[in-house]
């Protein structure tokens, strides 16, 4: 079963606080997402290999470390998670960034819960490592069917990161994405029946964009 690593750093806590604030607004939720998304993919980075190098400093040969191996991947899922990227890659700067366009199917009649509109992932994902994120980690669905859409690419290592994450998702990531650790800033009580997550912090786009 994948592990589930809920950030308890009081720096995350404080600014998701502010984003699930009602009162807040766009401009501010904006800054703030991209701040914990940075601070998020430093935990999600915390087991990158390093190889001991030598470096001469202005005094002395230093053995020091740096990293080494794979290079990253990010994949948001539109629209939401394109919010996160700005954070994600001012500490990865060299990373790739490839975008899913996946969305909730409102026809009951549909076999797949999912649509997916818009896929343009890196040329090279296969010898990647890559963090799949998500604003939220609602019902699972979307990012189920995106994890499931990397894994085609012949990716072999996998991480999901969302500022907030409900039981739900966490199960359906579980099941169906085991190797998949997934990192988030909250485990909220679980979804309504509009599949909102609460308490949450409403519609994420939304917030973000602006666009209600
Ligand atoms: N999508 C949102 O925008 N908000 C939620 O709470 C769940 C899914």
């Amino acid at each position: 079963m994948s592990k589930v690593h809920v950030l308890d750093h009081p720096l995350i806590q404080h600014k998701i606080s502010i984003m699930r604030d009602k009162n807040t607004g766009s401009k501010e939720f904006r800054e703030l997402t991209e701040e914990v998304a940075l601070l998020m993919t430093y935990e999600a980075t915390r087991n990158l290999p390093l190889k001991e190098v030598e470096i001469q400093t202005p005094v002395a040969i230093a053995r020091t470390n740096v990293i080494t191996g794979r290079k990253v991947a990010l994949i948001p899922i539109l629209r939401a998670g394109l919010g996160m990227v700005d954070g994600a890659v001012s500490l990865i700067p060299a990373a790739k960034v490839g975008h899913i366009g996946i969305c909730r199917n409102t026809e009951p009649s549909e076999e797949s819960a999912v649509d997916e509109y818009y896929c343009k992932l890196p040329f090279d994902i296969k010898e990647r490592d890559v963090i799949v994120m998500d604003l939220m980690l609602a019902s699972g669905s979307c990012a189920n069917a995106a994890i499931a859409k990397v894994k085609q690419s012949g990716v072999m290592s996998i991480k999901f990161i969302s500022v907030i994450a409900c039981p739900e998702g966490v199960a359906k990531l579980q099941e169906n994405h085991p190797d998949v650790e997934i990192y988030t800033g909250a485990l909220d009580e679980g979804l309504n029946d509009d599949l909102y997550i609460v308490p949450g912090f409403g519609d994420g786009g939304d917030r973000f964009f602006g666009t209600k």
